[in-house]
């Protein structure tokens, strides 16, 4: 992969900027081009910052949230058996690697970020792409951290208040959960690097947690210990797969569950334009992150069955805390509910790291207003430059000790950061979990039946596009029709919030309409001059005439 094969591809998905040089082509596209830098000045991409262990840690911290450690019983309940369950973990987290392979393939022939905002533009219109934006921005992306967030403050109250959190005013849940969004979304306003190594660091928490749940099993089912007295017997009184469901629609809601457990697979490819070496890091981030996940989910969920009984299993919604009990008591039980919260924690900041360059592409792309699209505290283009000069001493050190002392600090898309922070708030006070969570499953897989069906249709329409990393057709193919069947069995299951799904897309519609026909118009005021006043007041100082 080039930079000059990036060009040429901006070139071709988005003839607008190739022949005017200003404004909307894919961020870093056309950053060189325009002249004073359109809408389209000074990029993330240019500093491209992340690592393959960056990537891995973003990846696995956002996948191992909530879900390995509170929804087994779900997957238990509906499979019938543990065996059954076993089989469902496997199979999700095969879906969940085939998903992420086919968007491998498509962010190593499309080194962007935005992840399928530009892939379903460039593969089924611009449109496509919109009606993505329009719905991850606003509901799936703030959805789902408004329910981990919800999550991290369940069992951070849980820790410190004790074991009958049921009891417990909600609003202090939701003021915790509060607390770890504004926080997680301060430090990636700071420094890009910052949230990167919080995140390197709560990776490794994970896995810890993780192998020592798994020996902690192997050793109680040697020795029989338990801190009650009463060792669990029924892993080896029990037939494994005895009660596995026969119905068709109760393994697919075990499959759903297992899959929230497996869900955030995608999410470096909204990153991609900030990798050193996109074409070579993302497949093997990948090719990493799921086989890790699967075997240390698997491991996990053999671990619960060895050290506890069946019916706490499945009767409890934080398995991991009961673990924590059955082995060590109030203590096993605090740490367990520290170590969940400290999970989700992590999986709250990456999923607001990847938020905020969605938000930041839809920003540059005209979808929404151009302020989101912004970076630093600055004037675009001067940003990188003022921050290190104007800085206190403090922030210089802390600039360096971070590794930002190329761009100085608040290098990040802060507008972005702080629109997707306050749209996840707001789920967090309104949003009902349930809903939230029926609504993410069907729009998300929605989308990305969609992605990966476009995969198939760019070989087809594209055969000799550079693809560094290619993926075996078959992988996209058992991604699209195992969708498929999850997404059918949604429409029958739940009429009503399939129909509220297809509202809300259609509603973007004619948004749509309006969005681009505003766009068009500043980009024909940009091509008659002065686009070089577009950013010569910062941002946030909104009271100030725009110098023309
Ligand atoms: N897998 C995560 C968990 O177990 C949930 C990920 C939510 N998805 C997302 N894109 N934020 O909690």
């Amino acid at each position: 992969f080039s930079v000059s094969s990036n060009f040429d591809f901006a070139a071709n998905l988005f003839p607008l900027s190739a022949t005017t040089g200003v404004g909307y082509a894919p961020i870093g596209a056309t950053a060189s081009t325009s002249p004073g830098g359109g809408l389209g000045g000074g990029s993330l991409e240019k500093h491209k910052t992340l690592t393959y262990l960056n990537g891995l840690s973003l990846i696995v911290g956002l996948i191992i949230g909530s879900g390995i450690f509170s929804s087994p019983s779900q997957v238990n309940v509906n499979a019938g058996s543990p065996g059954a369950a076993i089989i469902v973990w496997v199979l999700a987290g095969i879906l969940a690697w085939t998903g992420a392979a086919s968007y491998a393939e498509l962010g190593g022939a499309i080194p962007l970020n935005g992840g399928p905002q530009i892939y379903l533009s460039k593969i089924f219109g611009e449109l496509a792409g919109f009606l993505f934006t329009w719905v991850a921005v606003l509901v799936l992306k703030p959805g789902s951290a408004a329910i981990i967030a919800i999550i991290m403050g369940e069992y951070l109250v849980r820790a410190f208040i004790g074991a009958n959190a049921e009891t417990i005013n909600p609003w202090i849940n939701k003021s915790v959960a509060l607390v770890g969004l504004f926080l997680v979304t301060f430090l990636n306003c700071v420094s890009t690097r910052l949230g990167t190594r919080l995140n390197d660091m709560l990776m490794f928490l994970k896995f810890v947690a993780l192998i020592a749940v798994t020996v902690i099993g192997i050793v109680v089912a040697a020795t029989g210990f338990s801190y009650t007295g009463t060792p669990n017997q029924d892993w080896k009184t029990h037939d494994w797969f005895e009660g596995t469901t026969e119905d068709a629609s109760a393994w697919a809601v075990a499959l759903y569950a297992g899959l929230w457990a497996f869900d955030g697979w995608d999410n470096t490819n909204y990153v991609v334009g900030e990798f050193r070496n996109p074409s070579r890091d993302l497949p093997r981030v990948i090719h990493t992150a799921m086989p890790l996940v699967i075997i240390s989910y698997l491991l996990a969920n053999i671990a619960y069955f060895l050290v506890l009984p069946l019916k706490t299993i499945n009767s409890s919604n934080t398995v991991a805390v009961m673990f924590g009990a059955q082995v060590f008591g109030p203590a096993g039980s605090l740490i367990l509910a520290l170590i969940v919260s400290a999970s989700c924690f992590g999986a709250l900041n990456s999923s607001t790291f990847t938020s905020s360059r969605l938000v930041y592409v839809a920003g540059k792309e005209g979808y929404i207003p151009a302020l989101f699209g912004r970076i630093g505290t600055g004037t675009e283009s001067n940003a990188s430059l003022s921050t290190m000069r104007t800085r206190s001493w403090f922030s210089k050190k802390l600039a360096r000790l971070v590794g930002d002392e190329d761009t100085g600090l608040f290098f990040t898309p802060i507008p972005a950061l702080v629109l997707n922070a306050l749209l996840t708030a707001a789920y967090v006070l309104v949003g009902e979990f349930g809903t939230l969570l029926t609504f993410y499953g069907v729009a998300g897989y929605t989308f990305y039946f969609f992605t990966v069906l476009g995969l198939i249709v760019l070989r087809v329409k594209e055969p000799t596009l550079e693809r560094p990393y290619r993926t075996w057709i078959t992988t996209p193919i058992i991604f699209c029709c195992v969708s498929l069947f999850l997404l059918s069995r949604a429409v029958f299951a739940q009429p009503a919030q399939t129909l509220t799904v297809v509202a809300f897309v259609v509603a973007g519609v004619p948004v749509y309409f309006w969005r681009i026909q505003g766009r068009d118009q500043v980009v024909k005021r940009e091509t008659q001059g002065s686009s070089s006043g577009q950013h010569a007041r910062p941002w946030w100082k909104f009271w100030k005439r725009r110098a023309r």
